[in-house]
């Protein structure tokens, strides 16, 4: 049975909305969940309820209270209060019809993903079998298809930034060449930005297989001014195919290869070539914790503030996102439909500055 909230202006039956975190972490997601919450409960008298850890809670039924409590202080905090997690449900056997009763059995009107391409790409398969779902993109990659931004991009690229700073000076004192190795796996946007910002000798993404002659000559070129190298590579980043020796990882349920390592290959390489000292600080998941940025905040908390009034239309199958300065509503087909990658016109922009 519905209950009813009586607005200054109409009647409106009050709706029970599920709200769910998946996928890697990112600065930012407790905005999204404080904003969603607060516009709900004291704009449309809506109320909701936390699914713990990504898809496993609505898989599990493992829910808990989500109120306007239980969102007071969370606005900096990094991580979320959800939990998440990378269980995808479609793999699972009867998955989808075992949230299905679960949403059901919970009250559940709709339902909130907040996530990357994986988390959002599961939303739209239940959107395809009935499911109301609103998506909300996030993740420090930025590699979604749909939105100019994903907030937790603008921290990652800032913590990597200040780690490239702090490498700079260290480097010059040793002569060195440090390699300093973030995150992206597909899409090297935190790379690109960190390196453009920390002033790169060269910076390395998935997009484009690099050449380890080019590179060692970029290394020796900027030892000759009497500066030291800083060599910025994305996770994903590999060599023109033959050039070297690469491991491969192991899958997540998602089926993404877990990366790492590749800037330790490059260091020992560029030893090797060049004769010189070269060392790598690997930043990981440092870039995903602690408290998001200003803009990520702003971001995150428009976005929730976007999706709960999507959910109150009753507008589903849509992603939140941000074009230009305004947020606006597309298709979860388009926004999951390819990957957002660095263009060639961009790396060029930072090719200047490579050597
Ligand atoms: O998708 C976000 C991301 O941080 C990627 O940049 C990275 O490759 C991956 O998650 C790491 O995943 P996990 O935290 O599961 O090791």
């Amino acid at each position: 049975m519905k209950l009813w909230f009586v607005t200054p202006y109409r009647e409106e039956p009050a709706m029970r909305i599920g709200v769910l975190t998946g996928g890697g972490d990112c600065p930012g997601l407790n905005a999204v969940i404080r904003a969603v919450v607060r516009k709900g409960v004291s704009v449309y008298g809506h109320e909701f309820v936390g699914f713990r850890d990504g898809w496993r809670g609505p898989l599990e039924g493992d829910t808990m209270p989500l109120d306007i409590g239980s969102v007071r202080g969370i606005l900096p905090r990094g991580g979320t209060i959800l939990g998440s997690s990378r269980t995808n449900p479609i793999k699972i056997e009867g998955g989808v019809d075992r949230i299905k009763e679960n949403l059901a059995s919970t009250g559940v009107d709709a339902l909130i993903a907040i996530g990357g391409e994986d988390t959002l790409g599961v939303a739209k398969q239940l959107y395809d079998r009935d499911v109301n779902v609103v998506g909300v993109p996030k993740t420090i990659d930025n590699d979604l298809s749909g939105t100019d931004y994903t907030f937790g991009f603008d921290t990652a690229v800032n913590i990597a930034m200040e780690a490239i700073d702090r490498l700079h000076t260290t480097a010059e004192s040793h002569h060195r060449a440090l390699i300093c190795e973030v995150m992206g796996r597909h899409a090297g946007w935190i790379a690109l930005h960190a390196g453009m910002a920390g002033g790169a000798n060269v910076i390395l993404i998935p997009e484009k297989p690099f050449d380890i002659d080019r590179v060692c000559e970029y290394v020796e070129s900027r030892f000759r001014t009497r500066y030291s190298p800083i060599i910025v590579v994305a996770e994903g980043a590999h060599p023109i195919e033959g050039q070297m020796e690469l491991q491969a990882g192991t899958l997540d349920a998602f089926g993404h290869v877990r990366l790492g390592g590749i800037g330790e290959v490059l260091a020992k390489e560029i030893e090797k070539r060049t004769g010189k000292e070269a060392r790598t600080t690997v930043l990981g998941h440092i870039q995903r914790g602690g408290t998001p940025t200003a803009y990520d905040r702003v971001l995150a908390t428009r976005f929730g503030l976007q999706a709960i009034d999507a959910a109150h239309e009753g507008d589903y199958g849509k992603m939140v996102a941000l074009r230009g300065t305004d947020i606006v509503r597309v298709g979860l087909d388009e926004a999951t439909a390819e990957l957002k990658t660095v263009p060639v016109s961009r790396y060029s922009e930072a090719e200047v500055f490579f050597g």
